[in-house]
């Protein structure tokens, strides 16, 4: 154990970074051994999007989630936008509120994304706007993300991001980055246009931050691409993206990483005792690399 260790933090350095915190090292370092062994083929990961895969600030500004994309002239009117700042600042302290629970939550969130969506709906957004909104947005990806999508991509390891945002802005932010990839899946809230190309509704049952374990159950559980991988790494910035891996029957190895980007202090002994590792102020996917470099190496494998 001891040998191994020391083997550990030469192999993936990045963990001894001061940002990287961890409830039980020990369980970590099984857990990476374990996934290593087993390999690239035994893998699948899931990841959220919003504030996970996409920065949470850029030069001291904010970086706008999938639902803010749309907050652009080009879509929606002065007074729409108006009224999605509204509840924006009305509901997100209570999305990362550290002093309630989920439970407390989650008709909240309900409350947000339907308001939002109905908002949405009667701005008749049109479909072949949407990727010059997204070009114009400050939308950005964690640095070092061209090496996660490359990574995955090359070992054949499927990625399924599974995002509470907007799944069609979500796809247009990656397929702008060029990394749209064939390992990549996406379970989302997609917009419904009519024949003339103008939202209508809202596809399927909506996704919050914190019902994903019924998105898991429903959607993640049937997807062929994902069978046959019981070691799972996942990333998340809520809580709620925890259960994002519910859906993955007779699992093996589940690592969590959590993205704690905001009420640092506040969340930070929560996301300790919930995430096997948290990454604190962390604008890039180092760390996620990583392990992925080190999971998918051939080498020492038994
Ligand atoms: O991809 P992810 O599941 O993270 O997307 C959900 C995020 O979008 C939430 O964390 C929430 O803060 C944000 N959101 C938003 N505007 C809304 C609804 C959600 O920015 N109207
Ligand atoms: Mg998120």
């Amino acid at each position: 154990m001891h040998c191994k260790t020391k083997l550990f933090s030469v192999q993936i350095p990045e963990l001894a970074k001061c940002s990287v915190l961890m409830r039980e090292r020990s369980r970590v370092e099984e857990t990476i051994y374990a996934m290593q062994r087993a390999g690239a083929g035994s893998l699948q990961v899931i990841s959220d999007f919003d504030m996970t895969l996409t920065r949470f600030a850029h030069n001291g500004k904010r970086v706008p989630t999938t639902h803010n994309i749309l907050d652009n002239q080009l879509l929606i009117d002065e007074d729409c936008t108006k009224k999605m700042r509204e509840l924006l600042n009305t509901y997100y302290p209570i999305e990362i509120d550290a002093s309630r629970t989920a439970e407390e939550k989650l008709p909240l969130m309900v409350e947000w994304w339907t308001k939002v969506h109905e908002l949405l709906i009667q701005q008749r957004i049109r479909k072949d706007m949407l990727a010059q909104a997204v070009r114009e947005s400050s939308a950005m990806l964690r640095d070092g993300y061209k090496v996660f999508f490359d990574r995955l991509t090359e070992q054949q390891v499927p990625l399924l991001i599974f995002s509470a945002g907007v799944g069609d802005v979500l796809e247009e932010v990656i397929r702008q980055n060029h990394v749209f990839l064939p390992n990549v899946h996406i379970i989302s809230n997609y917009m419904d246009f009519d024949q003339t190309g103008v939202l209508r509704a809202f596809k399927g049952q909506l996704i919050h931050t914190f019902n994903k374990r019924e998105g898991a159950l429903s959607h993640a559980a049937g997807l062929r691409a994902l069978q046959g991988r019981p070691n799972v790494l996942l990333l998340g910035d809520s809580l709620g993206d925890l259960t994002m891996a519910d859906g993955v029957s007779e699992h093996q190895n589940i690592l969590t990483i959590g993205f704690l980007n905001d009420q640092v202090e506040e969340r930070k002994e929560s996301y300790i005792n919930s995430f096997d590792i948290v990454l604190v102020k962390d604008e890039t996917m180092d760390v996620p690399n990583a392990i992925l470099r080190y999971i998918t190496s051939s080498r020492d494998r038994k």
